[in-house]
């Protein structure tokens, strides 16, 4: 009550949707709701109020709330989905279009109602086909509405080539591109580990080794589980997409955006680079690609629009 501050919505309290919670409230985002459907609605009360009981330690003044009612998301101002089905094991991510697709169309619904000026960040897979039907089922303007995948593509990419070379992961930095499945681009022409081009310390080999590693890293961790994906490092993927939203950061960070033309695209959203600001998605950068990297950027892009035609949106 009284209260000037940010509202973060949560749409699905489960693995990633706690993750994203405890990690806003350290952050001191904003006040927090986490809703879900409603057989799940006490688990989703018990979190947060564990996590309200968390912030003496946690050093942070936030309300986190737990709900089953799209009322109480009314007025957030960044919204993140992680809402749907998870992959078992066996299963690729497009297994999961019909499912969460019908989950996404309410989700889609309560958010145009309550939070229609919301930055939305979406993460329920097959990501770039979710992302799309969401953007299509809602209305909202294009910079309203942003995939995380590339951000956690990228954040696996850095780490594995940290692991194989015995560096800090905060030196390395670059990039993925494309769709968040088995074909997405990365470029590790343009990585760097301490502005010292990765092509100039790695081995073909060790470079081949690192590229397969990230475009299976989802299935890795799933074959682990046996049941659901991964959760820490998507959660934290997608929290700092709207920390830059909230703080006008500006952060560059690959995410899947709805190119008009961007790279050759055209009404599809896709892992680029984009600028997230307070407009949300402000600007997507583009690389020029080699004739080779862009073949591979058409040929993931050729995956999502054959999934997105399954979504008949
Ligand atoms: C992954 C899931 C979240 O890549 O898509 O782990």
């Amino acid at each position: 009550m009284g209260y000037q501050r940010k509202k973060i919505a949560l749409i699905g309290g489960g693995q990633i949707g706690q993750n994203l919670a405890m990690l806003a409230a350290m952050k001191e985002l904003g006040d927090i709701v986490i809703l879900d459907v409603p057989d799940y609605v006490n688990p989703v009360k018990g979190k947060a109020l564990d996590l309200m009981e968390m912030a003496p330690h946690g050093n942070y003044d936030a309300d986190i709330a737990g709900t089953g009612d799209y009322k109480d998301i009314e007025g957030a101002d960044v919204v993140i989905i992680t809402a749907g089905k998870p992959r078992v094991a066996g299963m690729t991510r497009e297994d999961l279009l019909s499912t969460n697709i019908a989950i996404i169309k309410t989700v889609a619904e309560g958010i145009k109602q309550y939070a229609p000026k919301a930055f939305c960040v979406v993460l329920t897979n097959p990501l770039d086909a979710v992302v799309y039907a969401f953007y299509k089922l809602t209305g909202f303007p294009k910079n309203q509405v942003v995939g995380m995948a590339g951000t956690l593509d990228t954040a696996r990419w850095r780490s594995f080539i940290a692991m194989e070379l015995g560096v800090s992961v905060s030196d390395v930095a670059g990039t993925v591109l494309g769709g968040h499945g088995p074909d997405m681009v990365p470029l590790p022409r343009l990585t760097t580990v301490g502005g010292v081009p990765l092509t100039d310390i790695a081995t073909q080999e060790q470079i081949d080794k690192l590229v397969h590693r990230t475009r299976e890293a989802g299935t890795e961790i799933v074959k682990y589980f046996g049941k659901g994906s991964a959760f820490f490092s998507p959660a934290w993927s997608a929290i700092i997409m709207a920390e830059s939203f909230l703080k006008d950061k500006k952060r560059v960070l690959p995410g899947a955006a709805f190119c008009e033309g961007e790279y050759g695209i055209n009404g599809l959203f896709i892992g680029v680079p984009v600028m997230i600001g307070a407009k949300g998605v402000e600007r997507i950068f583009e690389i020029k690609l080699t004739d080779e990297e862009n073949a591979m950027l058409q040929k993931t892009a050729g995956v999502v629009k054959a999934t997105v035609a399954e979504t008949k949106l």
